[in-house]
């Protein structure tokens, strides 16, 4: 198992966290198909945290178990929150003007998805995409 942190504070890192998780990925011997699911997520999570936060973490885990290669990520900040998650996730809700299609396209890629966010105090996304190995 292994973790990489990588701070969010502008645009670029946004590039960075997308490529740091599509090289995890495919250390892990994921598809390419799940190696851009993952890092389609974290660059609308990370958007998210630009646009709405300012800034944050992006926390990265490879892990190789016995029957699988699973990668985690969670993107953490201590911005504003969100103050009713079950609309942030509904489809084109948006408090910017956006498309309002991060979150449940983020939600729709990943086989593992929790967000927590507690208004003042920030919000914690945690998603995972798992491969499993024939043996
Ligand atoms: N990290 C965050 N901190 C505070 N609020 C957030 C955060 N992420 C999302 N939100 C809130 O949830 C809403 C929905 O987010 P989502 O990413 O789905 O859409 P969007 O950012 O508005 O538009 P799009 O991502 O399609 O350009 C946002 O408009 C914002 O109000
Ligand atoms: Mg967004």
């Amino acid at each position: 198992m292994d973790t990489a942190v990588i701070q969010i504070d502008g645009l670029a890192d946004i590039i960075r966290a997308r490529q740091s998780v599509r090289d995890t990925a495919h250390a892990l011997g994921m598809t390419l198909a799940d190696q851009t699911r993952i890092a389609t997520s974290v660059s609308e999570l990370t958007r998210n945290i630009i646009q709405y936060a300012g800034k944050g973490t992006v926390t990265i885990t490879g892990e190789k178990n016995k029957g699988y290669v699973r990668i985690r990520v969670v993107v953490s900040d201590n911005g504003p929150g969100i103050a009713d998650i079950e609309e942030a996730l509904g489809d084109g809700f948006s408090t910017s003007g956006g498309l309002g299609m991060g979150l449940p396209g983020v939600k729709r890629l990943v086989e593992d998805f929790e967000i927590k966010s507690r208004p003042g105090h920030g919000t914690t996304v945690s998603i995972a995409v798992s491969r499993r190995l024939w043996v």
